[in-house]
Formats: C-alpha cells, sequence, structure tokens
C-alpha cells in the first residue's frame, strides 16, 4: 500500500468519560506519547463521575493536554498525518469537547479527521501492547472490555479490506444492569472505601486471602435468562448492600472509613486497619463472584467461537484475581491471552490513535458534521 513507506503520525484524543487524553501514535503501533488528566479527585466527593463537571473539566483539560501530547512526541501540529477522535459511546456533554477542538485542529490543518469508537479502542488496546512486544494476535479471537462503564464479549474477526470499520465485530453478551466496575464502585462506596472502587477492594481482596478471612456471605453464579453469555451485575451488589443492612456491627466502621476517605487517607495502609476480618471476608467474596462470572462467561464465549486468542481491555482488566484467574484458564485451555498493561487497560488516548490509524487505511473520514453519541454499538 502506498501509505506503508511513510510513517503516519496520528493525534488520538479522548474525552468519553472523565478522563481528558490525548497522544501521538506512529504507524498505529508506536507510541510517542500518551498523556491521561484524570479527573477522578474531582468526582471523589461524589461517589461516581458527575456529567456536568466532567465536560467543564474537558473543557480545561483538552488544550494543555493535547499541548503536552506533542511536546512529549517532539513533533509539531503539522508533522500530523490525521485527528481521531472518539465520538462515543460516552457522555454527550464529554464527547463533544473532543470532537469539537478535533474538527477545528483537523480544518486548521488541513487533515483527516478519524472518527473513533471508543470500544474499539479499546480492542485495540489490547493489539497495541502486543505489536509493541513484537507479537500479533490471531484473528478470530474473543474480547472482553470489562470497564465502569462497559462489560462486553465481542467476537473479533477480520473485516473485509472495502469495510470502513478495521474489524468485523459480533457482540456475544453485555452486561444487562451494571457494568463490572460500576459494581465495584457502588460496592466500595457502600462499604465506606471511597472512589473508584476497583483498586481498593481488590487489594483488600487479597489481604483477605492472605489472612484466610471467612467469607460471612456468598455469593451463587449470575444467571440470566436467555442469552448466557449477557453478565448481570446488580444482584451481587444488591447482596451486598443487603447483607450490610442486615448486619449492624458493620456500620461503626463503614462510618470510620468514611472519615477516613474523606480526610485523604484512601490507601491500602489506612484502610486495612480500619477493616474487620468479617469485611474482609465479605470483600473477597463480592470479588470472587464477579471474578468467577467474567471469567465462565469469557471462557464460554471461546468455547461457542472455536477460538484460541482472549484480548481483555477495559480498567477492571488490571483486577489481580482476574488476571490470576484468566492466565490459569488460559494455560489450561491453550489459549493465547493479551491484557494490555494498567495504562493502556484504562481510558486513554494511544488507543483512539490506534483505532484511528486503522480508520487511515480504510480513509473512513469524518466531516464537519461529526456528532457525539452517548451509545454507538460495535458492529
Ligand atoms: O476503563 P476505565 O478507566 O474507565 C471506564 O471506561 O470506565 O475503568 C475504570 C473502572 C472503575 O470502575 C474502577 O473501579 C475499575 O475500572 N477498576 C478496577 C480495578 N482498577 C480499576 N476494578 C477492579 N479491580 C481493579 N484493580
Ligand atoms: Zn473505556
Amino acid at each position: 500500500m502506498e501509505q506503508s513507506s511513510k510513517t503516519i503520525r496520528i493525534l488520538g484524543i479522548e474525552s468519553s468519560c472523565d478522563e481528558t487524553a490525548a497522544a501521538v501514535v506512529a504507524d498505529g503501533r508506536h507510541i510517542l506519547s500518551s498523556v491521561v488528566a484524570s479527573q477522578i479527585d474531582i468526582h471523589r466527593k461524589y461517589g461516581g463521575v458527575v456529567p456536568e463537571l466532567a465536560s467543564r473539566e474537558h473543557l480545561r483539560e483538552i488544550v494543555p493536554v493535547v499541548r503536552e501530547a506533542m511536546e512529549q512526541a517532539g513533533l509539531g501540529f503539522q508533522d500530523l498525518d490525521a485527528v481521531g477522535v472518539t465520538c462515543g459511546p460516552g457522555l454527550v456533554g464529554s464527547l463533544l469537547v473532543g470532537i469539537t477542538y478535533g474538527k477545528t485542529l483537523a480544518h486548521a490543518l488541513n487533515r483527516p479527521l478519524i472518527p473513533v469508537n471508543h470500544l474499539e479502542g479499546h480492542v485495540c488496546a489490547a493489539f497495541l501492547e502486543a505489536h509493541q512486544q513484537g507479537s500479533e494476535p490471531q484473528l478470530p479471537a474473543v474480547c472482553l472490555i470489562v470497564s465502569g462503564g462497559h462489560t462486553v464479549l465481542y467476537q473479533v474477526a477480520e473485516s473485509a479490506a472495502d469495510s470502513p470499520n478495521a474489524f468485523a465485530y459480533r457482540r456475544l453478551g453485555q452486561t444487562r444492569d451494571d457494568a463490572a466496575g460500576e459494581a465495584y464502585d457502588k460496592v466500595a462506596k457502600l462499604l465506606g472505601f471511597g472512589y473508584p472502587g476497583g483498586p481498593i477492594l481488590d487489594q483488600l481482596a487479597a489481604k483477605a486471602v492472605s489472612a484466610s478471612a471467612k467469607p460471612p456471605v456468598k455469593f451463587g453464579p449470575t444467571k440470566t435468562r436467555g442469552n448466557p453469555l449477557d453478565f448481570s451485575f446488580s444482584g451481587i451488589k444488591t447482596a451486598v448492600l443487603y447483607h450490610v443492612r442486615e448486619h449492624p456491627e458493620y456500620q461503626e466502621e463503614i462510618r470510620r472509613r468514611e472519615e477516613a476517605v474523606a480526610a485523604g487517607h484512601r490507601s491500602l495502609a489506612d484502610l486495612l486497619p480500619l477493616c474487620s476480618e468479617q469485611t474482609l471476608g465479605l470483600v473477597r467474596e463480592f470479588q470472587r463472584a464477579v471474578v468467577r462470572d467474567l471469567l465462565e462467561r469469557t471462557s464460554a464465549a471461546v468455547d461457542e467461537c472455536g477460538v484460541n486468542t482472549v484480548l481483555i481491555s477495559g480498567g477492571v482488566a488490571a483486577n489481580s484475581e482476574l488476571r490470576a484467574r484468566l492466565l490459569e484458564r488460559a494455560a489450561e485451555r491453550g489459549w493465547r491471552i493479551y491484557f494490555p498493561s494498567r495504562a493502556l487497560s484504562t481510558d486513554n488516548a494511544a488507543m483512539i490513535a490506534a483505532a484511528a490509524h486503522l480508520g487511515f487505511l480504510r480513509h473512513r473520514f469524518a466531516d464537519m458534521s461529526l456528532n457525539a453519541k452517548a451509545t454507538l454499538p460495535l458492529g
């Protein structure tokens, strides 16, 4: 192809939720820079993302974040070949900040603007990391995207050469209610651990294993009527809520943790001493239940599709128990499994630039009418 002789440098822009991110990626695989401004500190006191605050912060951050990405890449705007921007799914007000910036920049530079589906970005994150390690995931593959906003299983295959899409997707299952990360965040909030909940519950669950804390309650596997590959996490979350309500002995330690978190003491070292064995056991049982459902559905999807490549992406892909269980399963079943590093699992713009590169090769360009889409399925 004509373009392959020249390096293609794409600026990716991501603003779909609570991270303002920009990155420059060369040829869809070499990350020249990746800058992420997280808004966690702003949303923390509300226990979740507040859409109005998120768009305001994106407005504040977009210019400095892009500038830093360009500086880190050592490039001027004229060195860019295209601008890729997330156009959905996500918070419309947040998406519009990135889209408006991307449109303006692409127009001013007279470069193509490439619309990117955020979920395709997560798929590309798994490829990006593999490329950096010199390996190439074989398609078709099963991809689990598991984050605070999404829990979805896809079959990913090569797409036809004339398709505007990089890959052909078949959605195999998705959550019917909460995303897995959302369940982590809600359970953490109700137990007084603050936001976001995933990292601290993950660390505490590991402590519960070493302290061999007994689970005060057991959660059975979740069954979903209809599609067995669909997920449902709100039942586990509600079971934790009822368990805590029925056991008043939790209240005092929850209150102490809430105070500690409000005072900025959020680390494992701060919070572990404020957890009873019973709480550690509860956290471990919650994590075990979530991980079991993710693992079993992913396994069933792999069987259904008859593939042996598995891609895992999204913030919850950083979960240590999920990684350990999936790696065990991969070793047992002979799967090749690809997890991006933590920086590429969570929302970032390098994955958007990588997805945009595939769009660039297929001339999937947007005009100035590009709009934000709150929901935007893949495939
Ligand atoms: O991909 P991401 O940065 O943003 C979304 O698109 O949502 O994912 C953030 C989510 C949050 O819900 C957070 O609690 C969860 O990922 N998370 C984790 C872990 N690290 C982050 N969940 C479980 N275990 C972790 N280690
Ligand atoms: Zn995401």
